[in-house]
């Protein structure tokens, strides 16, 4: 049978990942976090004592570091110069400088054309902010995830469960993430005009899940041409 692209977009902790890794298994495909490519940069400059400021560097760290992608039973697995960073690549501080990274349109070339190449053969479910719109345009299925702050802000709450952390802040943090994102100059978060809008506040996991394999199956056998 054939295979088709698969984006799915939207603002943090709207479940993008978790919907789109299930979605990708169900129906035996690639499924790439652009999301953790951002976040691996970051968390190189970081060890290297660069700040996400300072632009030169961070393009500088960017064409330098070895960044790999594995996919794994348990999820993507993320490496950096051979060192698996898939765990560390979440830290509060990576969560805080990763949307300033984000906006250096250097960097984003640069990943966007290595996404570009892993979706090249089909059969790819990819996550992320920019994919219906700018990465995947011609995409079959384009799914623009979301939910409120509040609902996102708990979600990530409770698989953080790190002592310290407090709900306020966090949706704060979200907040302030999903604005930078929005109103970044290059590619920023926006719904492709062709995306399928799902509001996840009052679904659970699994009803995204079939609600998002519905679109994809009736693609795949061209009932939904
Ligand atoms: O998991 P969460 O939704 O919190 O974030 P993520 O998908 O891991 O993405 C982290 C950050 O990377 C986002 O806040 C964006 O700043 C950036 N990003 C992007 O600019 N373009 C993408 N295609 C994916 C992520
Ligand atoms: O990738 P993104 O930041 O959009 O979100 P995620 O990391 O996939 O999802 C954040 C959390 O919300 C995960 O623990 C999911 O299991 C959970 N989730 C949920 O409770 N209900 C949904 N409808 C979707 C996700």
């Amino acid at each position: 049978m054939e295979k088709i692209n698969v984006a799915l977009d939207g603002p943090a902790g709207a479940g993008k990942s978790t919907v789109a890794r299930h979605v990708a298994k169900a129906m035996d495909y690639i499924y790439v976090d652009t999301g953790a490519m951002y976040r691996a940069i970051t968390w190189k400059a970081l060890q290297l004592g660069i700040r996400p400021e300072d632009t030169e560097a961070v393009i500088e760290t960017a064409r330098n570091m070895k960044l790999e992608l594995f996919a794994h039973e348990s999820g993507q697995q993320v490496y950096v110069d051979g060192e698996n960073v898939t765990e560390l690549i979440r830290s509060q501080e990576v969560n805080r400088a990763v949307s300033i990274i984000a906006q250096i349109p250097e960097v984003r070339q640069l990943l966007v054309e290595k996404q570009k190449k892993i979706a090249a053969a089909k059969g790819v479910v990819m996550d992320g902010r920019d994919i219906g719109s700018s990465v995947l345009p011609d995409a079959e299925v384009k799914i623009f995830l979301t939910a409120s702050p509040r609902i996102r802000a708990e979600r990530r709450f409770k698989e953080m469960n790190q002592p310290g952390i407090d709900l306020d802040e966090l949706e704060k943090q979200i907040c302030q993430r999903d604005e930078m994102d929005r109103n970044r100059v290059h590619s920023p978060l926006v719904q492709a005009e062709d995306a399928v809008l799902l509001d996840t506040s009052d679904m659970d996991l699994n009803e995204v899940v079939e609600a998002v394999l519905k679109l994809c199956r009736s693609k795949v056998t061209g009932e939904g041409n």
